[in-house]
C-alpha cells in the first residue's frame, strides 16, 4: 500500500491555485449579481424574504467557478464499445458546461477509464451470442418485480451459479447496483443500531447508511486502529443518553476502493469483527472479478472464508461487463431481503439479457468453459495492473493505492494541472479520468487509470510513453522516494511468474518489480 505524502511545496502551489480561483470566482459571482456577466443557467429567483436559498454551499459555488470554468467537457461521450481502444466524441462547451457542441468528429483513443477490468465489455464473442439468443427468448424488459412475476429462470440459474462462485449459502441478485447498496442497507439495520463506515465508502453506502436511520460512525479509511477504537467505544457507551446497548453494529467498507486504489485490510476487519461481536457488509464492485488469483474478490486474494463475511455484495456493471448487482450470504439473510428489500419488492428485475451475459462471463471466469479464457483475462488484469503501476511509479509519479489493484490513481494536485492533463493526454491518443473535489479532498485532485484485461503490452507500453511526456511537460514526477521493491509476498511474484510466461513472452517482470 503507498501513500506518500503530498510535498510541502506542491500542497502550497495548490492551495494557492484554489484561493486564486476562489476569489476568481467570488469576483465573479458579485458580477453576475449584479448583471454585469451574463448568466448562462437557470437562475434561482431571489430568495423571498424569510427564505434560505435553496443552492448556496461550497459545491454549488465549486461547481459553478470552478467546475465549470473551462472549455473541455469532463463527460465525454463515447462512440463505441468500451474495449481498449475506444472513440470519443469530441465536443466543447463555450459557456461554462451549459450546452456542448459536437465538432462532428470522433477521436480514436486508448481506453484507461472504463471499469471493463476483465474485458467483457466487448461487442464480439461467444457471450454476446448467448445474450442475444436470451432476447430473442425473453424479450428486452422483464415487466415486474421479483416477488411478483419477474423471476424468470435465467434469475435461479444465476443465483445458483453465483452462490458457487462466491461459495455462500444463497444470493439474490438486483437489477441496479447502486440499489443494491441504498436499499439494502435499510433492509438490514434501523434506529438503535450503529453503523460503522469507512470514510471513503461509495456514495450508495453512504445513501444507504442514511435512510437506515441507524447511527453512521464513520472510521479513518483502512485505518484497524481507528475501527477498533470506536467498535470499543460503542460497546462501552452504548447509545447516546439511554446508554442502552446497540442492537446491532455493522462494519461497511469495501473491497477495492475505487478513487484510491486500496485494498480492504479484511482479514484484520473479519477479526475484529468476531472479538467484538459485529457484522461485516463488504461491497465488492471494484473487487469481484478483479482481484485474487481466481478472480473471486477480496476474500479470495486474501484467503479468507466468505462465510466470515455476513454481507458480501457486489455489482456486474465492472468485470462482467452488464448491469445489476447482487448480495450473497447465509440462507436466512437472502430470505429475508427477499421479502424486504425495496430493490426486491418494487423494482423491475433484471433483464434476462443481462443474467444471461452475466451467467456465461461467470462460467468463464469460473473456467467451466475449459479453454482457460477465463483465468487468462484475471491473470492478464493482475498483470498488467503490476506492470503499469510499477512503470509509473518508476518514471517518478506519486501513485496511491495497493500494488495488485487494478485502479491507479496519479496524484496531478494543482487544479490548473488536472484540466491540462487531461488536455494533453487526449490530444495524445490516451482518455482518462481525472477527478477531483469532492470525490477527492481537495488538494488531492488526481487521474484515475483503470486497468483491464483488455489491454495488451503495446498498448500499454503506448499509454506509459503518453503519460511520460506529459508528465515532463506538466512537471508533475512529484515523487521523491524510490519505489518500493519487496512489497509483494512470494506467493504474489509465484503467481505473476506463473502467468506472465503465460501471456507475454519477453519476461520483463524482473525488471520493474
Ligand atoms: C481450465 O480448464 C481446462 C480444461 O478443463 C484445464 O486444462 C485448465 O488447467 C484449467 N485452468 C485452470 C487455471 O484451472
Ligand atoms: C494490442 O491491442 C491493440 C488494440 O486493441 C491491437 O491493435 C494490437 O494488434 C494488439 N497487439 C498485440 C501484440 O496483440
Amino acid at each position: 500500500e503507498s501513500f506518500e505524502e503530498t510535498p510541502l511545496l506542491v500542497a502550497i502551489l495548490t492551495y494557492i491555485g484554489y484561493a486564486i480561483l476562489i476569489i476568481f470566482g467570488h469576483a465573479r459571482d458579485f458580477l453576475r449579481k449584479w448583471n454585469l456577466e451574463p448568466v448562462p443557467r437557470a437562475q434561482e429567483p431571489k430568495p423571498e424574504k424569510g427564505w434560505v436559498p435553496l443552492y448556496q454551499s461550497f459545491e454549488s459555488f465549486y461547481t459553478r467557478n470552478l467546475y465549470r470554468r473551462v472549455r473541455d467537457c469532463w463527460n465525454r461521450p463515447i462512440c463505441s464499445a468500451p474495449a481498449a481502444i475506444f472513440k470519443l466524441m469530441e465536443r466543447y462547451t463555450s459557456d461554462q458546461g451549459w450546452t456542448f457542441k459536437y465538432t462532428g468528429r470522433e477521436l480514436e483513443c486508448i481506453n484507461m477509464g472504463s471499469y471493463n477490468y476483465l474485458g467483457f465489455a466487448q461487442p464480439t464473442g461467444s457471450f454476446i451470442d448467448q445474450s442475444e439468443e436470451a432476447v430473442h427468448r425473453y424479450g428486452l424488459g422483464v415487466c415486474s418485480s421479483r416477488l411478483e412475476i419477474g423471476s424468470v429462470d435465467l434469475h435461479m440459474e444465476l443465483e445458483s451459479l453465483l452462490a458457487e462462485f462466491l461459495e455462500v449459502d444463497s444470493t439474490l441478485t438486483f437489477g441496479m447496483g447502486f440499489a443494491t447498496n441504498s436499499m439494502n442497507i435499510p433492509a438490514l439495520v434501523s434506529k438503535g443500531c450503529l453503523i460503522l463506515s469507512d470514510e471513503l465508502n461509495h456514495a450508495s453506502l453512504v445513501l444507504g447508511s442514511r435512510l437506515s436511520g441507524a447511527t453512521v460512525r464513520i472510521f479513518k479509511h483502512n485505518d484497524m486502529v481507528d475501527l477498533e477504537c470506536k467498535l470499543r467505544d460503542a460497546l462501552f457507551h452504548g447509545q447516546p443518553r439511554t446508554f442502552r446497548p446497540w442492537k446491532k453494529i455493522l462494519i461497511i467498507v469495501e473491497g477495492v476502493y475505487s478513487m484510491e486504489g486500496s485494498i480492504v485490510r479484511l482479514p484484520e476487519i473479519i477479526a475484529l469483527a468476531k472479538k467484538y461481536k459485529a457484522y461485516i457488509y463488504l461491497d465488492e464492485a471494484h473487487s469481484i472479478g478483479a482481484v485474487g488469483p481466481r478472480g473471486r474478490g477480496v476474500t479470495d486474494y486474501w484467503g479468507c472464508s466468505p462465510r466470515d463475511v455476513d454481507i458480501m455484495m457486489g455489482t456486474f456493471t465492472k468485470s462482467f461487463g452488464a448491469v445489476g448487482g447482487y448480495i450473497g450470504g447465509k440462507k436466512s439473510l437472502i430470505d429475508h431481503l427477499r421479502l424486504r428489500s425495496h430493490s426486491c419488492t418494487y423494482a423491475v428485475s433484471m433483464p434476462a439479457l443481462a443474467a444471461q451475459q452475466i451467467i456465461s462471463t461467470m462460467r468463464i471466469i469460473m473456467n467451466k468453459t475449459g479453454d482457460d479464457d477465463g483465468p487468462r483475462r484475471v491473470a492478464k488484469l493482475a498483470w498488467n495492473s503490476r506492470y503499469f503501476r510499477a512503470r509509473l511509479n518508476k518514471m517518478g509519479f506519486i501513485i496511491y493505492g495497493n500494488v495488485n489493484s487494478p485502479v491507479v490513481p496519479l496524484l496531478l494536485f494543482c487544479p490548473a494541472k488536472v484540466t491540462a492533463f487531461s488536455r494533453e493526454c487526449l490530444s495524445r491518443g490516451l482518455a482518462t479520468v481525472v477527478v477531483g473535489f469532492p470525490a477527492t479532498p481537495i488538494i488531492e485532485a488526481r487521474a484515475r487509470f483503470c486497468l483491464s484485461a483488455a489491454h495488451n503490452r503495446s498498448t500499454l507500453d503506448r499509454a506509459l510513453a503518453i503519460i511520460d511526456e506529459v508528465g515532463d511537460l506538466l512537471r508533475i514526477k512529484y515523487s521523491t522516494k524510490q519505489p518500493p521493491l519487496s512489497s509483494h509476498s512470494e506467493c504474489d511474484l509465484q503467481f505473476i511468474k506463473r502467468f506472465s510466461k503465460h501471456i507475454y513472452t519477453s519476461n520483463v517482470l524482473e525488471h520493474f518489480l
